[in-house]
């Protein structure tokens, strides 16, 4: 029941006006939407404050009833402005906070970086892949290798000046660090014993030797083909075509004679200069080509020490250095960047 006095038209108005003064002092203090949202309940709602006061206006005489009505009207309009402001004001708070951060939300994600393959490894993993298309067959072997098979199977004998102490690793008397992947060939046919053997081995090997185009450890790939009647043409086919695929169709081969105890005859091979094509340059040193693999027909002696009868079979072999055909193709001057690991390097590949 209400009073005489919260029955009259100037008692409610007060109310009414009281109401507005209240809800825009809770407003103010209002920091969440549902803070806001409580808030129109409480006065906005059904069973709100203004609802109640409303409520005593059936008791009013019309004119009175219209009277009041029209300043609670303006109360709820006044509210409800409030209100809506209210909710654009957090609104807008969120957005400058997100904006405040900084964080452009157009721009492109970022990129996780790539790696790069190595040089050497881009040069070998291409003629591997020249190689084992022409049908040689990949195989491994070791490091650390018995004097046998690095030198006395290939016809290396004790007195030759490859074996002495400034060129070789000796981890003892018998054993070394390979200084050439050849040995390969050895273990190769020792093992498969029948013709034909046709395999390309690719491998770390170390010599005692330092300087901007010498390594104490550096890569080699060799090659070898054993069958009946292999000629020093079948050679040349297949380094041609090996030498076109690697540099270019354009480039061509120039075969000199050579020594290699393990190969009789014994070629370098030369590919036509693929900076000047051939018609003389600073990096042929004007000759127009550049000396890039040796080669040969396996020699009757290695034949013997790999148990096979030089009579029924014959081969050829190549070895190629892989640091070399790199430094070449990509105009590399200083062998030591490839094992430096700088990326400035390294990332332009
Ligand atoms: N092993 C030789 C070296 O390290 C390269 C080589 C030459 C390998 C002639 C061969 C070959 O197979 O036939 O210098």
């Amino acid at each position: 029941m209400h009073d005489d006095e919260s029955l009259s038209p100037s008692r409610v108005k007060k109310e009414l006006h009281d109401l507005r003064v209240q809800a825009e002092g809770s407003l103010k203090k209002a920091s969440s939407k549902n803070d806001i949202e409580s808030i129109r309940v409480q006065y906005l709602g059904k069973k709100g404050n203004l609802s109640n006061i409303l409520k005593l206006l059936g008791s009013f005489p019309a004119d009175k009833r219209r009277e009041i009505g029209k300043v609670a009207n303006e109360a709820r309009d006044f509210i409800e402005n409030l209100i809506e402001a209210g909710f654009n004001n957090l609104q807008n708070e969120v957005r400058n906070k997100i904006l405040d951060e900084k964080i452009d939300v157009t721009l492109p994600g970022r990129m996780p970086a790539l790696g790069h393959r190595h040089p050497l490894n881009l040069i070998s993993q291409q003629i591997l892949e020249v190689l084992t298309s022409l049908g040689f067959d990949l195989v491994q072997g070791p490091e650390i290798e018995h004097d046998f098979y690095n030198f006395e199977a290939l016809n290396i004998p004790q007195d030759h000046p490859a074996r002495e102490m400034q060129d070789t690793f000796y981890v003892n008397k018998d054993i070394v660090l390979r200084t050439q992947t050849s040995p390969v060939q050895i273990r190769t046919m020792l093992s498969l014993k029948e013709t034909p053997i046709r395999i390309v081995s690719m491998g770390r090997v170390f010599r005692r030797d330092q300087d901007i185009t010498h390594s104490p450890i550096f890569h080699q790939i060799e090659g070898l083909f054993v069958d009946k009647h292999v000629t020093f043409a079948d050679l040349k086919g297949t380094l041609t075509v090996f030498i076109e695929r690697i540099f270019s169709k354009k480039a061509c081969i120039r075969m000199r004679p050579s020594y290699f105890p393990f190969t009789e005859p014994s070629a370098e091979v030369d590919v036509s200069c693929f900076a000047c094509d051939g018609a003389g340059c600073r990096l042929c040193k004007e000759t127009g080509f550049i000396e890039i693999l040796g080669a040969g027909m396996v020699d009757p002696e290695v034949f013997k020490a790999a148990n096979l009868d030089p009579e029924k079979v014959s081969g050829f072999a190549f070895g190629i250095g892989v640091e070399r055909v790199a430094m070449l193709k990509y105009g590399i001057s200083d062998i030591r960047h490839f094992y430096d690991n700088d990326l400035r390097f390294l990332s332009q590949f």
